[in-house]
Formats: structure tokens, C-alpha cells, sequence
């Protein structure tokens, strides 16, 4: 069974939902959470899952050979970011070529970058009067949101949809797609 481990900063709905698929899915387990924010909302969320959880600094996210050391001794076989706002070090994505995946609230290339999380990015699909939104879920390279694509599924955006609407709209295709895509991907791992 492959071993992951979510990288969330924030409220971790998808850490959780994610969690949940696995705990009745043979193809993988979720071995570890990783916060750089001590007070994130995901602590609480997966307290009950009795998963371990680390918090970590800037100092540490840096230090390769702490971080690399802390993966491989959990037998980290894929790094899921749900909701994770810092850069991934050039180090980490050397370390784990194509094993580290993100999940993007809108259709990348647009509304990507940095700056470009949360409520700003739909805010800015509304104002530029966007028919479409959506998720893409793509590998991890050096900068914000601009590694290959692996899956993309789209949504309207309605005329009177504020940023909360659409988030939520938006947030109901993260829940059901990323568990499968990350299950396909370990599926592919093995052959
Ligand atoms: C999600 O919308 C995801 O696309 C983005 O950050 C948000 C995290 O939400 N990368 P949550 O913390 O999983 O609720």
C-alpha cells in the first residue's frame, strides 16, 4: 500500500475528505499530515483520525536534509498539497520527481501564481465575467501552479454568483475528484 502524506495550511476540507477515501481503499493510506501553520484548522479536523501530525517552520522547510529524512522515514511514496500556501524547495521536487501533486481552484493556466489562492481567485474569474470555472489538479514544479496538468473538470459560473457561491460550487468538484485522481495515480505507481 502506497504511503502519502498532505501538506495543508488552512481549513483542510480536502485533507479530510481525502482521509476519508482512503480509510476504506487498499491502494493507499494516508500516513502523515504536514502544517507550517500552527493554528490551521486541518489540526482539529483530523484529530480524530489519529494520523500524525507535524508542524513545521520556514527553518525546517528549508533544511533538506531534516525534511527529505522526515519523508523517507515515513516511507513517503507521493505528497499530496491540499490547500498548502508556501513554495516547494527545488530540493523537495528533485527528491520526489512527479510524486508531489497540488489542487488549483480555477481551469490553470488562468488564475494561477502566486497571490492567486482562495477567495482572490474567484473573485477575479467573477470580475472578469468568466462563463467557466473549475479545478486542476498538476504536478508540483518550481513555481506557483505551472507544473503539467493531470486532470481538469469544469463548472459554470452563474451570473449572480458571489465568490462564496462559486467556491462552494467549485469545492464539491475537489471533493469528488481528487481522491480518485490521487487512487489513479497510485494505481499507475505500481505497474
Ligand atoms: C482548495 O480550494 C484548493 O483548491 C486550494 O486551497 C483550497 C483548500 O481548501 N489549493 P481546504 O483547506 O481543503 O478546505
Amino acid at each position: 500500500m502506497k504511503r502519502l502524506a498532505i501538506f495543508a495550511s488552512g481549513s483542510g476540507s480536502n485533507a479530510q475528505n481525502i482521509i476519508e477515501y482512503f480509510l476504506n481503499n487498499s491502494s493507499g493510506t494516508i500516513a502523515m499530515i504536514l502544517t507550517n501553520n500552527p493554528k490551521a484548522f486541518v489540526i482539529e479536523r483530523v484529530a480524530k483520525f489519529n494520523i500524525p501530525v507535524r508542524i513545521f517552520d520556514h527553518e525546517f522547510f528549508n533544511n533538506s536534509t531534516a525534511m527529505i529524512e522526515l519523508l523517507s522515514g515515513n516511507k513517503i511514496d507521493l505528497i499530496v498539497l491540499a490547500g498548502f500556501l508556501w513554495l516547494i524547495p527545488k530540493y523537495l521536487i528533485k527528491a520526489y520527481p512527479k510524486k508531489i501533486i497540488n489542487i488549483h481552484p480555477a481551469l490553470l493556466p488562468k488564475y494561477g501564481g502566486k497571490g492567486m489562492y482562495g477567495s482572490i481567485v474567484h473573485e477575479t474569474v467573477i470580475q472578469n465575467q468568466e462563463k467557466e470555472s473549475g479545478i486542476t489538479i498538476h504536478y508540483v514544479n518550481e513555481n506557483y501552479d505551472e507544473g503539467s496538468i493531470i486532470f481538469q473538470a469544469r463548472c459554470e459560473v452563474k451570473p449572480d454568483d458571489t465568490s462564496k457561491s462559486l467556491a462552494n460550487r467549485v469545492h464539491e468538484l475537489e471533493y469528488l475528484y481528487y481522491p480518485k485522481v490521487i487512487e489513479e495515480l497510485l494505481i499507475k505507481m505500481d505497474n
